[in-house]
């Protein structure tokens, strides 16, 4: 997590500039934030301020917004770093692993350490190796030094330019006229340009404003092509809406429908070659974490459903219990297409020969470029933390790929079904409001519901802080019965008149529980507790129970007056283990 920008300008250019692009990148991470424009270095503990930057202009410059991994989120800790003569300026995303032998020795040489982060022995390290050398084999002694995780930019006194280094975190270079801007991911700079280079690992670039050159670990120059991306601008604007959350939430339509159309043109070979993979391996595993691991979920109930050898890993224990060999596909499933922990599933499918697909959202990722096949899922940027069109997306595509598997579904009328449930804000906001009373609840289902259960319990915690259960039905007379108490709202989902989770509903409601409802049961529609879905399909209910449960997070946390985009704690895009 943490999002870093540095910008190389031919022309001085506001410092505020620096800000204002590091705020593209803040769902990175904000406990703190900080830049340096080669005269001024101020930090920040909260969120982006850009009028921090004051009337000041720059030719070049680095910032940094923060989530905290090593030290807490204090001023102290916040980046840019800064060594002992002043002469090195570093932000870091990542972690630097032997951190603390590394500062050891330097602190033998003398060095003094400002803060208690990991970052830091970085400014100290360059430091003490441009004593004796130039900074491009000071960076070579750095990448066999260091181990761990690092996208570091760099600005060293006495140079122009921007050092830029990466293994294992996200760092893209954006060419825009007249400035080089290199970034955690194209979204900082996706206004500017939509031309890009990006870092493999143990690369790093020399930047200035008209050129750059990359190099190897080894310090050895090489050719980096620049590409074509393309991004949608028009859907990070929030306009009216109150939340990021809501408006992500009323875009599911649209974001389907093109999702869809996309596989059958300009997707369409990719989608087939996915199809083809799937047929030609011995079993599936899907790999994905938080809310894509739900939509996995999904992907693997609905291919079990049609005979196709299916389960699911969450990333950061795939490599505990997934079995693979030549003849598994591993399918990743990730918004960011940056996660971790997902991208150490795949080194280990990887090491095993496993086959490895993706699924994503942002083009051009890591997990993306480490996959032999991949499909987008179109959602558009997600600027709220908690995801919400993008499941929609995955889950959508997870049915879309089961139909041409025997699974009977139309999926062309899922947008307008989506339409439909909108109308019904009024009756979900009331129930939403009810559960905001209380501090527990618990949402339960059954085969394809226990998924959506699960991903509205994390949406309900993470918007809301109220803490919520996704669970199967059947668990809980297992155990967790006990903490039903009078009053304890119950969210069960209930696809074509399920009898096993309206017992469990039944059970529940004796031991004095609030039961609310999401069913397709055109007879319970005008009842108060509960949301009704037009749908005879339970594949699609599924999908309509989760955007159903998504408003209900929304509104429960807007009772609540909490920070609904930016909840405490949490970053997007999660890099580090
Ligand atoms: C929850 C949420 C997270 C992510 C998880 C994986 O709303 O957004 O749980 O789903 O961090 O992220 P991606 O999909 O980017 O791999």
């Amino acid at each position: 997590m943490c999002g870093i920008i540095g910008i190389a300008s031919r022309t001085e250019f506001p410092s505020r500039v620096l800000l204002e692009r590091l705020k593209r990148l803040e769902y990175r991470g904000y406990d703190s934030y900080g830049f340096y424009d080669s005269r001024n270095l101020k930090k920040r503990v909260g969120g982006i301020d850009v009028e921090a930057a004051g009337r000041a202009t720059t030719r070049t410059g680095i910032a940094h917004t923060r989530w905290a991994t090593h030290g807490g989120a204090t001023e102290r800790n916040a980046h840019p770093h800064v060594s002992c003569d002043g002469r090195v300026v570093i932000v870091h995303n990542g972690i630097i692993e032997n951190h603390e032998e590394m500062r050891k020795s330097l602190e033998k040489k003398g060095h003094r350490f400002a803060s208690e982060t990991d970052s830091e022995v970085i400014a100290h390290f360059l430091e003490e190796g441009l004593k004796r050398k130039p900074a491009e084999a000071v960076i070579v002694d750095f990448f066999a030094a260091a181990a761990g995780s690092f996208a570091v930019l760099a600005a060293i006194k006495g140079r122009e330019e921007i050092f830029a280094l990466k293994r294992d975190s996200p760092l893209v270079l954006g060419a825009a006229d007249g400035m080089n801007i290199l970034a955690s991911d194209i979204y900082a700079f996706s206004d500017a340009t939509s031309r890009a280079a990006f870092f493999e690992n143990d690369e790093f670039a020399v930047v200035g404003a008209e050129s750059f050159r990359f190099f190897d670990r080894k310090g050895r120059p090489i050719e980096k092509a620049m590409r074509e991306f393309v991004w949608d601008q028009k859907e990070s604007v929030k306009r009216s809406h109150k939340h990021y959350m809501l408006k992500e939430i009323l875009e599911e339509p649209a974001a389907v429908e093109r999702m869809l159309f996309s596989m059958e043109n300009d997707q369409k070979a990719a989608f087939d070659g996915l199809i083809r993979l799937i047929r030609g391996s011995k079993k599936i595993i899907f790999a994905a974490c938080g809310t894509s691991y739900h939509a996995s979920l999904l992907g693997a109930y609905y291919l079990h459903r049609t005979g196709v050898e299916s389960q699911t890993l969450i990333a950061s224990e795939f490599r505990h219990y997934a079995n693979v060999d030549r003849d598994t596909l591993i399918i990743a499933l990730s918004q960011s297409g940056e996660t971790m922990d997902v991208i150490d599933a795949l080194k280990y499918a990887r090491e095993r020969s496993g086959r490895i697909a993706a699924v994503v959202n942002a083009p051009y990722s890591t997990i993306q470029r480490m996959s032999e096949l991949s499909l987008h899922i179109l959602a558009g940027q997600e600027v709220c933390v908690a995801s919400t069109k993008a499941f929609i997306n995955q889950a959508v595509l997870m049915l879309r790929i089961a139909r041409e598997f025997g699974f009977p579904v139309d999926t062309d009328n899922v947008a307008g079904k989506i339409r439909l449930l909108f109308r019904k804000k009024a009756r979900i906001r009331e129930i939403a409001e009810r559960i905001a009373a209380s501090k527990d609840a618990y949402i339960i289902g059954r085969g394809l519901t226990y998924p959506v259960a699960r991903e509205i319990a994390l949406k309900i915690k993470e918007t809301s802080y109220i803490h919520a259960e996704g669970m199967m039905g059947g668990e809980l007379k297992h155990g967790t019965i006990a903490l039903i108490e009078d009053g304890t709202p119950v969210l069960s989902l209930v696809s074509n008149n399920d009898p096993d989770i309206i017992s469990n509903a039944r059970e529940v409601e004796a031991r004095g529980a609030q039961v609310f409802t999401i069913t397709n049961d055109g007879r319970m529609e005008r009842k108060r507790n509960v949301i009704h879905i037009e749908t005879g399909n339970d594949g699609k209910f599924g999908i309509l129970a989760a955007v159903a449960g998504q408003l209900i997070a929304y509104y429960a946390a807007d009772k609540l007056g909490r920070p609904i985009d930016k909840p405490r704690n949490l970053a997007k895009s999660v890099t580090v283990k």
